[in-house]
């Protein structure tokens, strides 16, 4: 993947320092499988935005000594837990298609502990970016974080390419990537939610240009919200 520098005629992240940290945006990034998720985040990282990754504060969480690891040994015991000490996904997966309550209580460990990593990081970004960028891949579909960011920002492309993309990408079979579209909530449903798009239909120059657009308007975005409430 480029890591694409900074446009030369980019905003410099300094010029928004006049935002102070718990005015500056916060902007929940979203889009189906492989719709450019993690295309877009390097690119506002490339020009300065904070990011905080809800997937890699979950791996984290679910990695060898990671935050959920005791708690899920005492819900399920060790037939989920790898030889390593992390989560065995696919056991864990086997386990929650057998029984459906165990991935509520899977749910119900993970997801207080992501919701609570990925406000401290937040706090911890906002004081160091002009506006933070918080991607959530199931924004719609949690629900949680919709009424949390100050604008919700979609990265949209005909299903059909998601699934070229997923596919060359992942060595996913094209059933499978199917499956999980078929799981997500619709395109239609993403966009009607959307503040903001980015049309990744395209190629990566025009990409380039839609966060240089966004990325100028963030940079002056005052939060409404600031600190999480409680
Ligand atoms: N505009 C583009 N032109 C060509 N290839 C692209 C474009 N945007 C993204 N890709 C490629 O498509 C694949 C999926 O992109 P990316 O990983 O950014 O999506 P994602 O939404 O983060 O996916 P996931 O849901 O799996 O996390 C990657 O291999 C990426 O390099
Ligand atoms: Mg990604």
């Amino acid at each position: 993947m480029t890591k694409a520098a900074p446009a030369p005629q980019s905003v410099p992240a300094r010029a928004a320092s006049a935002v102070p940290p718990e005015q500056r945006a916060l902007i929940g990034l979203t889009g189906g499988i492989g719709s450019g998720k993690s295309t877009v985040a390097d690119l506002f990282v490339a020009r300065g935005a904070g990011l905080v990754d809800t997937d890699a504060i979950a791996h984290q969480l679910t990695a060898p000594q990671g935050g959920a690891m005791a708690a899920i040994r005492d819900a399920f015991g060790v037939r989920v837990i790898a030889a390593n000490g992390a989560l065995d996904r696919a056991a864990m997966r086997a386990l929650a298609f057998s029984d459906p309550a165990a991935r509520h209580r899977l749910e119900a460990i993970l997801h207080p502990l992501i919701h609570r990593q990925t406000e401290s990081e937040i706090e911890a970004a906002r004081s160091a970016a002009p506006y933070v960028i918080v991607a959530v891949p199931l924004l719609f579909e949690t629900r949680v974080w919709a009424t949390r960011v100050d604008r919700i920002l979609i990265v949209d492309c005909p299903v059909e390419l998601q699934i070229e993309r997923t596919t060359e990408r992942s060595g996913l079979a094209r059933l499978q990537v199917e499956a999980i579209i078929a799981a997500q909530v619709t395109r239609a449903d993403r966009i009607a939610g959307a503040n903001d798009i980015i049309d990744n239909s395209g190629g990566r120059d025009a990409l380039e240009a839609q966060v240089e657009e966004l990325h100028r308007r963030y940079l002056t975005l005052r939060s409404s919200s600031g600190a999480p409430p409680g």
